[in-house]
């Protein structure tokens, strides 16, 4: 018999691609994860039309009327994720750095991709300043989601040889087709893990 799937999350800022990596790699049948919910912070994210095109519920809550007060944005995204009995989450190009209590409801269930090899590069820009660095690789790691951001164990690495006439968008294409094989494989191992 095979086990039943998670039921997985995935959050989402705008074009999505990682969305689409893990909603294609969700076709193989013995994957162990089913998505049933994208969530966005911005409802204009091209990514939540692909979704829905393809039947995957979609929930889109504008951070900015919430001002400062983000734990309020998310127990509202916290109340949609129980209602459509989501038991794991993929933060894939989620631009919002998250709260404590969001992190602490979702402890050992939440992972999330980073655009560089961490622990080096954390935050944003990671491609203009690994360049800026001079390192001679470069990549993405799929991390646990813990309050500290981008700061959660390492599940999976890729690594990409990096060019003497590299710019931040030529490093950030040949990165991304590399996340693109990573996730769906990191998020195996990590379900597997939290079992
Ligand atoms: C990806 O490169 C992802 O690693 C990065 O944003 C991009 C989203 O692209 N995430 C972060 O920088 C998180 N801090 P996508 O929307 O096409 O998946």
């Amino acid at each position: 018999m095979t086990s039943p799937k998670t039921r997985t999350a995935i959050f989402i800022s705008g074009r999505g691609s990682n969305m689409m990596a893990l909603v294609e790699a969700a076709k193989a049948p013995d994957f162990p994860a089913e998505f049933v919910l994208v969530v966005a912070n911005d409802p204009e994210a091209p990514g939540l039309q692909w979704a829905a095109e393809r039947g995957i519920r979609t929930f889109a809550l504008d951070h900015k009327p919430f001002g400062k007060d983000r734990e309020a944005h998310e127990r509202q995204i916290d109340a949609a994720l129980r209602a459509e009995g989501v038991e794991f989450i993929c933060l894939a190009g989620y631009m919002r750095v998250l709260t404590p209590w969001l992190v602490s409801q979702w402890a050992g269930k939440m992972i999330n991709i980073h655009p560089a090899l961490l622990p080096e590069f954390k935050g944003l820009h990671t491609h203009e300043r690994a360049l800026e660095a001079g390192v001679s690789e470069h990549g993405a790691s799929v991390h646990w989601v813990t309050p500290g951001v981008d700061e959660g164990e390492i599940i999976a690495q890729a690594r990409v040889p990096v060019f003497s006439d590299d710019t931040p968008e030529r490093l950030a294409t040949r990165v991304l087709a590399e996340e693109h094989r990573l996730y769906p494989q990191a998020l195996r191992k990590a379900l597997a893990a939290s079992k």
